[in-house]
């Protein structure tokens, strides 16, 4: 019998993404065993932007979608407009793949510094999922007496039934995983959004009838800010808007150790799913072997799980902490290891 394959996609992107994608790619070969891996290059980016005016062709967009999952490094190049990659690249790929699911994992390893002394690892352990495909990241609005002193902006939210009923069901099922603790905390803004923020409610309460089992709980989205520095235990499972989620997500990065170490999935749960560092293309530490790989490991992590490769997983999870344990901060420049060593030390603690 041959052994299984995994088509996976990679798109190094823009600035320190290529150097963080090379060590989650040795990484990967160091833990594969048992499966093949056929990995598809994509040359995606601000770099292709500058030199072609591409950004996502139609050809390069239906070979995303017959890989059978993307690691991807950055997005955002200092050449390029901010908002022109985030929405026609990152944000493309999201919304064509339906990837309609942000999962983001806090996670404070043993041995990680950060900005609170008071949490211990037991303290900071939670997962972040955050809908991926509406809310205010829709593109909805538009301008009215534009550059006029009378001008209008508008931007709107969209929440479909469709969309928060599939996010908060997700949430539910990945709260009865063995590794949670069966809490759900839905975090919105209801005193004010009284729209948007009611219908998650009323889905959270529906759905919490089907998933009895399951503790729910609510906090506003500036309550949570507070809480997951003076009492992160609270949370297990959050589920949460686009925008919301991806500003607490940055907090729940910092309180892991910082963005070095912050991983998320952008998930289909029935199609193709990417994942890549949350950090962004640090544009400052190019080049420079400063950048922290331990993100883009996570992403690659996240995506053997999702390719139900578990053993692969645990083993890039045992690297994982043990780098952890060995660098005094997981600040870019501040590893005393460079970003080589780093992946370097992953395949040590997971070949141990
Ligand atoms: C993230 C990023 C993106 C987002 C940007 C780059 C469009 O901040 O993945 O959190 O806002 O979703
Ligand atoms: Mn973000």
């Amino acid at each position: 019998m041959s052994p299984r394959s995994h088509r996976i996609g990679v798109i190094p992107g823009d600035g320190t993404g290529p150097e963080v994608v090379r060590e989650g790619l040795k990484v990967l070969e160091a833990v594969r065993s048992g499966f093949d891996v056929e990995p598809v290059a994509f040359d995606l980016g601000g770099e292709r932007y500058l030199r072609t005016g591409e950004i996502l062709p139609e050809e390069e967009l239906a070979r995303l979608k017959e890989t059978d999952g993307i690691l991807l490094g950055a997005i955002g190049h200092p050449e390029v407009r901010p908002g022109i990659l985030e929405r026609a690249l990152l944000l493309r790929i999201r919304f064509e793949l339906d990837e309609y699911v942000n999962l983001r994992p806090v996670i404070r390893y043993p041995g990680v510094k950060t900005l609170v002394p008071s949490h211990t690892e037991d303290d900071v352990n939670f997962v972040v999922v955050r809908e991926n495909s509406e809310g205010l990241y829709g593109g909805a609005g538009g301008f009215h007496r534009k550059g006029t002193e009378h001008e209008v902006a508008v931007q709107e939210s969209i929440n479909t039934r469709h969309g928060v009923e599939r996010i908060v069901r997700y949430a539910f099922e990945y709260a009865r995983r063995p590794d949670r603790r069966k809490k759900l905390t839905l975090v919105h803004k209801t005193n004010v959004l009284t729209y948007a923020g009611d219908l998650y409610q009323r889905v959270v309460d529906e759905l919490a009838q089907e998933f009895a089992d399951v503790e729910t709980d609510y906090v506003h989205v500036d309550a949570a800010c507070i809480f997951f520095l003076a009492e992160p235990s609270r949370f297990d499972v959050i589920v949460t808007d686009n925008m919301f989620g991806d500003i607490i997500t940055d907090l729940g990065a910092m309180i892991q150790g910082g963005m070095g170490l912050a991983a998320g999935g952008n998930i289909n749960p029935q199609g193709v799913s990417m994942f890549e560092p949350i950090g962004g293309s640090a544009p400052r530490h190019t080049g420079t072997g400063a950048i922290n790989p331990l993100a883009a490991i996570g992403a690659l992590q996240m995506l053997l799980e999702n390719l139900g490769e578990e053993e692969a997983a645990a083993r890039v999870d045992a690297g994982i902490r043990f780098a952890c344990s060995k660098l005094p901060s997981m600040r870019a420049g501040e590893m005393g290891y460079t970003t080589s060593e780093v992946g370097d030390l992953v395949v040590e603690g997971a070949s141990a």
